[in-house]
């Protein structure tokens, strides 16, 4: 009992639990949208080869294991539409807006999310928050800006952090701002991607998630509609 009681509650099991989740949504033969990191890596492993038309990765790292997994990878341009997009993130909120970018890959998920029709989130409990921002927001910003932006977001009240030593698959750096409550994420969102420099804000306030599927040590929760919604 101990031993199973451990693995309900494990991180890594409660992301497993709720991408495999996901798979459920995958309509065959669709054009699915792939975002990137640890729960997104757990969905790509549990896709099956010939069930999509094609997928459109948001990062090198989810292309590389797309195509092990033999799944046809394609360009946004390539592909029509994105039927479904789904994709991890940092924070959630109860209106299911987000915090992405931890990886750094938040321009393209960005991108993608917003062309798909429906955007599924997968998460562990640990991601839900009544607020977002105490996982720092992340920007990527053009190199040459880095320091003009950083300048501008210590003028707005916010400790910006660069990520050394990172650069994303675009060329882009990304700074990671501590220190702010984001109680508009749609307006901050705003103010943020009109700051010259700044190629793209991790907050996903305008295209929020329109199912976010967590995984919890009673199984996994379905969370839509943004209504009601109580953590
Ligand atoms: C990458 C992301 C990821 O979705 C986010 O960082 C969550 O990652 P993980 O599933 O590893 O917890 O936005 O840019």
């Amino acid at each position: 009992m101990e031993k199973s009681q451990k693995r309900r509650v494990d991180p890594e099991a409660l992301k497993k639990e709720a991408a495999e989740a996901a798979l459920a949504y995958v309509p065959k033969g669709c054009v699915l949208g792939v975002g990137t990191g640890s729960t997104t890596m757990y969905f790509i492993r549990g896709l099956k080869k010939g069930w999509v038309r094609g997928a459109v990765p948001s990062s090198k790292e989810s292309e590389r294991a797309l195509r092990k997994k033999g799944i046809p990878v394609l360009d946004l341009n390539q592909a029509k539409k994105v039927s479904v997009y789904v994709d991890g993130a940092d924070e959630v909120d109860r209106r299911m807006r987000l915090i992405k970018g931890g990886g750094g890959a938040l321009t393209r998920e960005k991108i993608i999310a917003t062309a798909a029709n429906k955007f599924i989130c997968i998460v562990d409990e640990s991601k839900l928050v009544k607020r977002l921002g105490k996982f720092p927001v992340p920007l990527e910003v053009v190199p040459m800006a880095r320091d003009q932006v950083a300048k501008e977001i210590r003028r707005r009240g916010g400790r910006p952090v660069w990520r050394k030593n990172f650069m994303t698959d675009n060329g882009g750096e990304i700074l990671d701002v501590h220190g702010w409550r984001v109680t508009d994420p749609v307006k901050k969102e705003k103010e943020l991607e009109g700051i010259s420099g700044v190629i793209c804000a991790g907050i996903f306030g305008k295209r929020r998630a329109d199912l976010v599927l967590v995984g919890g040590p009673l199984g996994v929760r379905k969370i839509k509609g943004g209504r009601g919604i109580r953590w």
